[in-house]
């Protein structure tokens, strides 16, 4: 009886929707389907397939199951099995999540697609999620956001099966968590709740968080929410349903006031607001003539245009039809002004054409798109394209993609034919100026303030760095991006070059050895110069028993790449005197050493002028006095060095003949 039993309710009972994800975070996860049996609910879960070791029950029998998955890490893939009272029901490779990466972390891209108005059934729908499918190349989408009519005629329960779980579910709804507002035919055109207090179907179909649970404000009602991806904040408005009799448009609404506290709250950079019918459009639907849309005109896009809300997507006219970015735009079509309502009048493509550069954002501005044509497309109203649009196409289904990566937000309308008949792109934060101070030579590299291609006039570009080498002197350039939009402005201030130091132990004799020694604390080669051709690498250098040749200037230079400094110092031999000096010679000196009083006889053998100085043991000159004209004869001389320092000094005499000197020890 028990084999027979588990066989026959194994093989009666079956999925029949799902498994689709809801509210995600980075943290949890809402698994839900319903089954062709009543029965307990359980998904058995894990981060490898093979060993899926948690789970998760509701106690409970059912047709509609929800679980809520929770402690998990962020930007993790889970697998999951779906259970019915512990039989397997699905649980393949293919039955993965992944939680969202933590709230304001700007390093991982979002890819998101929004599909409006799309439950139709027509093979248009079916074409457009394939050409998704195929632009992500299979892999899972970070979200699936729905801008309402998602089940046409009447957004019924048996409606949503056929005509959205039926078309979704193997494209993405196992691995992308839904995200949906409602429209008008969610709402089957009716007010609700009805005279017996029921709600549209909608919101027994979807788990929405209300209570902040995936981020933002908490909301207290499924019509609308807010959650956090990564660095953008998403909003789902409710354009049609009526709360304390008050709609959408109306800004006293209970909606509008959380609105406000929601945005008020986000502090990610990126800000995405949906909703079902839209305040620009010359579509299927007009926004100048009918009277709820005129009225969300007039009235909210004045909040968002306060929280600077940067992208907002609608339906309800099934065309597509994208804005400038626009901004204190309240009025009609024909009183549109690109010079007053639109930051620019550029095309925002940012794809080489003319005028097409980015939007690039500081303050207020938001573009929109109406984007109701995933399911088909309709006619257009009189005064179509809207002026405020930039583009627009009321001939192909399509839906939109969206592609946040820090601060580029990029939305392309992706259409059934596989094209992208639009895109624009959004950067925050860029055009910067930046201040390096470096030494001479020193490699230095500069990033952008965007990711993407960059160019400069200087320097190398390597894996999206440029990179200067050598650089001498301070420099001012711009970085730009390949189709010069983008403009950072770089000042590098280069230090001097260091200077090396030269000293030896000149003067010296003749034939004894000359000392040049060289310090230097910057990067790079030393060399000297020197007379009688001497050239030479390295600090220090010996040469042995000069001759009088190698007397003179001797430059110790430092080179690193570009950069070239130099010191020199004059180094003097001097002939040696003892029996040397053909025509005069020194005679006496006293005392020697000296507490400061010097007496030096000298024998003046040829009369002339004689060049008289002081020099210390480096060989820098202290002192010259004045040249005289010497009489043959003995010629005193006295030398006062009471104020200089203790040490060696030597007194020089010379003309073009001869030098005479003597060392003289201050004591
Ligand atoms: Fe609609």
């Amino acid at each position: 009886m028990v084999i027979l039993f588990t066989g026959y309710f194994s093989f009666s009972q079956s999925l029949t929707r799902g498994p689709f994800l809801q509210m995600g975070y980075h943290d949890a996860m809402t698994v839900r389907w319903n089954t062709s049996e009543i029965g307990v609910g359980k998904i058995k879960f894990g981060e490898s397939f093979s060993n899926k070791n948690k789970s998760v029950s509701v106690p409970l029998e059912t047709l509609s199951h929800e679980v809520r998955v929770t402690n998990l890490k962020p930007r993790t893939k889970y697998y999951y099995g779906i259970y019915h009272n512990e039989i397997l029901l699905q649980g393949d490779t293919s039955n993965y999540f992944f939680t969202s990466p933590l709230p304001g972390n700007s390093s991982e891209p979002v890819r998101m697609v929004a599909f409006g108005d799309c439950g139709t059934l027509q093979p248009a729908q079916v074409e457009v999620a394939k050409r998704v499918s195929e632009y992500f190349g299979g892999k899972p989408i970070d979200g699936m956001l729905l801008l309402g009519d998602n089940a046409y005629d009447y957004g019924f329960e048996r409606e949503y099966q056929s005509n959205f779980f039926n078309i979704y579910q193997n494209f993405f709804l196992k691995n992308t968590v839904l995200w949906p507002s409602p429209g008008n035919h969610d709402y089957s055109d009716r007010t609700w709740p009805n005279d017996i207090g029921e709600r549209p179907d909608y919101y027994k179909i979807f788990s929405l968080p209300t209570k902040g649970e995936s981020g933002g404000i908490a909301s207290g009602n499924a019509a609308y929410y807010s959650y956090d991806y990564a660095n953008v904040h998403f909003v789902s408005l409710d354009s049609y349903g009526v709360e304390d009799s008050k709609k959408m448009a109306d800004t006293l609404s209970r909606q509008v006031q959380w609105l406000k506290k929601d945005l008020t709250a986000n502090k990610l950079p990126w800000t995405v607001v949906y909703f079902h019918h839209p305040p620009y459009t010359k579509g299927s639907h007009d926004s100048d003539t009918e009277l709820d849309l005129v009225a969300i005109r007039e009235n909210l896009v004045k909040v968002l245009d306060y929280y600077k809300v940067d992208v907002v997507l609608n339906g309800h006219s099934h065309n597509y039809e994208r804005s400038f970015m626009l901004n204190k735009y309240y009025a009609n079509e024909t009183s549109f002004n690109v010079n007053t309502h639109a930051s620019s009048n550029s095309t925002g493509k940012y794809d080489g054409s003319p005028s097409s550069c980015p939007y690039i954002k500081s303050g207020s501005g938001t573009v929109y798109i109406v984007a109701g044509a995933s399911g088909w497309v309709r006619g257009t109203k009189p005064g179509y394209p809207h002026n405020a649009m930039v583009t627009s196409n009321s001939e192909t289904t399509g839906a939109m993609i969206l592609e946040v990566n820090d601060n580029r937000f990029v939305a392309k309308y992706l259409t059934a034919n596989g094209s992208i008949f639009d895109q624009f792109t959004i950067f925050k934060d860029v055009n910067k100026k930046h201040q390096k101070t470096i030494e001479c030579g020193e490699i230095v590299t500069f990033g952008s303030s965007w990711k993407g291609d960059i160019q400069s006039a200087i320097g190398k570009v390597e894996n999206g760095l440029l990179k200067i080498d050598s650089l001498n002197k301070s420099v001012q350039f711009t970085i730009s991006d390949k189709k010069n939009c983008l403009h950072d402005t770089i000042q590098v201030n280069v230090n001097p070059y260091k200077i090396p130091r030269a000293s030896s132990n000149s003067p010296i004799m003749e034939s004894e050895t000359l000392l040049l020694d060289g310090k230097f604390d910057g990067k790079g080669l030393l060399s000297w110069k020197g007379p009688d051709n001497f050239m030479a690498n390295g600090e220090k250098q010996r040469i042995e028993k000069v001759n009088l040749n190698k007397g003179g200037k001797y430059f110790l230079r430092a080179n690193y790449k570009n950069c070239f400094s130099q010191d020199s110092i004059d180094v003097m031999i001097l002939k040696i005197l003892a029996n040397e000096m053909p025509n005069s010679k020194l005679v006496r000196v006293s005392p020697n050493p000296s507490e400061g009083v010097f007496e030096l006889e000298v024998n003046v053998a040829q009369e002339g002028y004689y060049d008289c100085f002081l020099v210390d043991f480096k060989g820098r000159v202290l002192n010259n006095y004045d040249t005289e004209n010497l009489q043959m004869g003995l010629k005193s001389f006295v030398l006062d060095l009471s104020n200089r320092e203790s040490g060696l000094y030597y007194f020089v005499l010379r003309n073009n003949q001869e030098i005479i000197s003597t060392k003289l020890l201050k004591k």
